[in-house]
């Protein structure tokens, strides 16, 4: 196996907080055992249009606090032909780049998965995404992050909540996934979650409702995940006017807002270790996989089942919030 010598890096997809501080480690391990490092602008869509430059350590000072991404991100479609990854592949080599370390979710790892098997480049992932969907790892990039913005935006509509005695439904982000709207019920003492890894019966809803309401509370909260299978807090904030309309119900969506921020201690040591760890994994000769973390354990995990896999939502969360919220 020939040894590494150049790495190229690149956050692609969703930008996560904490992205900064992985493509700061990545670029000090790489440096630290003598190899090079290239940074690749805008994702898979700067290796085609040839936005690739030579990075030193000072490229990534002062950036570790940093929301967003230096290094820009995008979600590319000429990539996702056959034509596009070529190109794309050209580029490389054309600058010696000879392995790669992708920062990104799920679309950006399978996109990942393909390319490296298509020109048998070697490439390490490291999961930077606020959803914190990815299977093998218990935590991603930028999950923390955004799980204590969600609290902190929860705590200040609660205060109108009360104020007004209303019941509200917040939409939070997670693309399929209800990892930040059912820790971030639990963190902000919402009244329930309705996340789309539960199926939740219109009973079902009407009870919870009606029971978050008896129970002499003069507001409700109810953290809802974007999903079509939620229907989102809109949807839902429809079926329950129409059903109580003595509730004066309010809807908010959180948004991008989730997305942006400085990143949290836990984020930055999370990107740090992982960024460190994907250089380890790359002079061990470890090919294909996301770098994890589990029960604080760095961990590599093939592509393949990072992408394939659905990451099972934790019950012993679902009893928490139940007990709490009582
Ligand atoms: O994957 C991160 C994420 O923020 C999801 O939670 C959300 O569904 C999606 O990206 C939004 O994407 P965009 O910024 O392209 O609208």
């Amino acid at each position: 196996m020939p040894a590494i010598k150049c790495v190229g890096i690149l956050t692609s997809g969703g930008d996560a907080p904490g992205m900064n501080a992985a493509i700061r480690a990545v670029t000090r391990a790489a440096i630290f055992n003598k190899i090079r490092v290239k940074g690749i602008y805008r994702g898979y869509k700067g290796m085609i249009t040839d936005e690739i430059e030579e990075f030193h350590t000072q490229n990534v000072s002062n950036i570790i606090q940093r929301g967003g991404t230096i290094l820009k991100t995008a979600r590319c479609a000429e990539f996702k032909t056959p034509e596009g990854r070529k190109q794309a592949y050209d580029k490389l080599k054309e600058h010696g780049v000879d392995s790669l370390v992708v920062i990104g979710g799920d679309g950006s790892l399978s996109g990942a998965r393909v390319f490296a098997e298509e020109y048998n480049l070697p490439i390490v992932g490291l999961p930077g995404t606020i959803d914190n969907d990815l299977y093998g790892t218990d935590v991603t990039i930028g999950y923390d992050t955004a799980l204590n913005t969600i609290m902190e935006c929860v705590d200040k509509i609660r205060d109108t909540a009360t104020s007004h005695e209303r019941l509200f439904f917040i939409e939070v982000m997670g693309r399929d996934a209800g990892f930040l709207a059912l820790n971030g019920a639990i963190a902000s003492g919402a009244e329930a979650a309705i996340i789309p890894e539960i199926s939740l019966e219109k009973d079902q809803l009407a009870e919870m409702i009606e029971t978050g309401f008896r129970k002499s509370k003069n507001s409700s909260i109810v953290l809802v995940a974007e999903s079509d299978v939620t229907g989102g807090a809109m949807g839902v904030a429809e079926r329950v006017k129409k059903e109580y309309p003595q509730f004066d119900v309010r809807v908010s969506i959180l948004g991008h807002l989730q997305r942006g921020g400085s990143p949290t201690a836990q984020d930055r040591i999370l990107a740090t270790r992982m960024g460190i760890a994907a250089i380890d994994a790359l002079l061990d000769g470890q090919r294909n996989v996301m770098i994890g973390i589990q029960k604080d354990e760095i961990v590599n995990v093939p592509f393949s089942k990072a992408i394939k896999n659905d990451k099972p939502i934790n019950k012993d969360l679902l009893r928490a919030l139940c007990i709490s919220s009582i």
